[in-house]
């Protein structure tokens, strides 16, 4: 048992957030204690994310802020380690470009981190910091986690917990680095994920989330996502539940059926689109076509009544012309999303598109991203003066 504390700063989406309450869990597990002022820890954990460079420049800017084994006032010296994506995606290039960063580790190998810390503390006092930078610790083995990590019980809010029901993805859409930095699809045991949410709700927890970077990929011998959100519909004490994110192409009646008839699934789908243009679409290796999602998006709207909608777009995609981009705003006014999140393209290490030229300029993926998200303002006032 420790006593030391630990401050954890966490980037990017859901699923980092859960990953981040499963590394507390550990932790509190051993006796660190989880605290909210990084001027006062002993450890410092950076939860990182890759998915933009935005959301990468962010990280290593925050880090900065941290002097090589010194908290940013000076006072307390830290342990800095970067988990997650970044820690996958960079590897020992880490340590060249953020010399204060202790440890790395990736994102399959989060069960790790209090052994790592461990090792790194007892190792701390022996020696000097130059030598700490010896800790360059990073996996992916493609394995899935050990299903214990997921049970510790800590979550940050009381009523509603995220569930992760699989881990990675096998899509490889040609801008995206998730495949490269959290491994292919593997899906958790659906008892598993039942008695994670019983447990759950047995700590007084009312709400879920099933996340899934392709959550109705999900496929567990014969159970697939339908079949996996009736069983959770069964959990008594649950009252609310909702999943995220949904891939168009693994998206069908039958699932929209099965959802029409759950009493406690929140009607709420999050579809990325990414792109209107069917030329771009293929490009993007997505699987589908204009048509076919908007196909979709009417049965949906028919079989599940008064659902929201929200997706995601990337606009300033190589090669994307102003007749692709066209495409995408007519199809976001013709849809009419709850909500729409719109990304500017930026090339990511590993994939596909990073081969093909980042050929719209700036200004010109600023002035394209400015356009959606106005319209998709103007519908979102809409709706909501509607609704009143
Ligand atoms: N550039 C811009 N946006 C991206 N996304 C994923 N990869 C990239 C990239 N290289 C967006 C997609 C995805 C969301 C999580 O992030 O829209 O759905
Ligand atoms: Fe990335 Fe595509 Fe998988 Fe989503 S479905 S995580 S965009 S590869």
């Amino acid at each position: 048992m420790t006593n030391k504390s630990i401050y954890i700063r966490t980037f990017g989406c859901q699923m980092n957030v859960r990953d981040s309450e499963v590394i507390c869990g550990l932790l509190v597990k051993e006796g660190y204690k989880i605290i909210d002022e990084p001027n006062k820890a002993d450890i410092i954990l950076f939860n990182t994310c890759s998915v933009r460079q935005h959301a990468e420049d962010k990280v290593w800017s925050e880090l900065g802020k941290f002097k090589k084994g010194q908290s940013p006032s000076g006072t307390v010296p830290s342990i800095i380690g970067m988990v997650g994506c970044m820690a996958q995606n960079y590897k020992e290039k880490i340590f060249e470009r953020a010399p204060n960063v202790n440890f790395a580790v990736g994102p399959s190998d989060i069960q790790r981190i209090p052994e790592i810390i461990k090792r790194v503390i007892s190792h701390k006092s022996q020696v000097t910091s130059q030598d700490l930078l010896e800790f360059k610790i990073w996996e992916t083995d493609g394995g899935i986690r050990p299903e214990e990590i997921y049970h510790t019980g800590f979550y940050e809010d009381k009523k509603h917990a995220y569930i992760v029901v699989s881990e990675g993805c096998s899509n490889f859409c040609s801008y995206c680095v998730v495949p490269y930095v959290r491994g292919e699809l593997r899906n958790r045991n659906y008892k598993e994920i039942l008695k994670e949410i019983e447990e759950a709700v047995d700590k007084g927890i009312t709400k879920i989330t099933l996340l899934g970077q392709n959550v109705n990929a999900y496929q567990y011998n014969d159970i697939n996502f339908a079949k996996l959100i009736e069983f959770v519909n069964l959990v008594k004490g649950l009252e609310e539940f909702s999943f995220i994110t949904s891939h168009p192409k693994d998206t069908s009646i039958d699932l929209f059926k099965t959802m029409a008839n759950l009493e406690k699934l929140k009607k709420y789908l999050h579809l990325p689109v990414q792109s209107g243009s069917d030329r771009i679409l293929e490009l993007m290796n997505r699987g589908y076509t204009r048509k076919f999602y908007f196909d979709l998006v009417d049965n949906y709207r028919k079989i599940v009544k008064s659902a929201t909608l929200t997706t995601d777009i990337i606009v300033g995609f190589p090669t994307e012309t102003e007749t692709d981009f066209l495409q995408t705003h007519n199809l976001v006014k013709d849809i009419e999303f709850d909500a729409a999140y719109i990304f500017k393209y930026s090339p990511r290490p590993h994939t596909e598109a990073e081969k093909l030229a980042d050929d719209v300029q700036r200004k010109e993926k600023e002035k394209r991203h400015k356009t959606i998200l106005d319209a998709q303002k103007d519908i979102s006032n809409e709706k909501k003066c509607l609704k009143k």
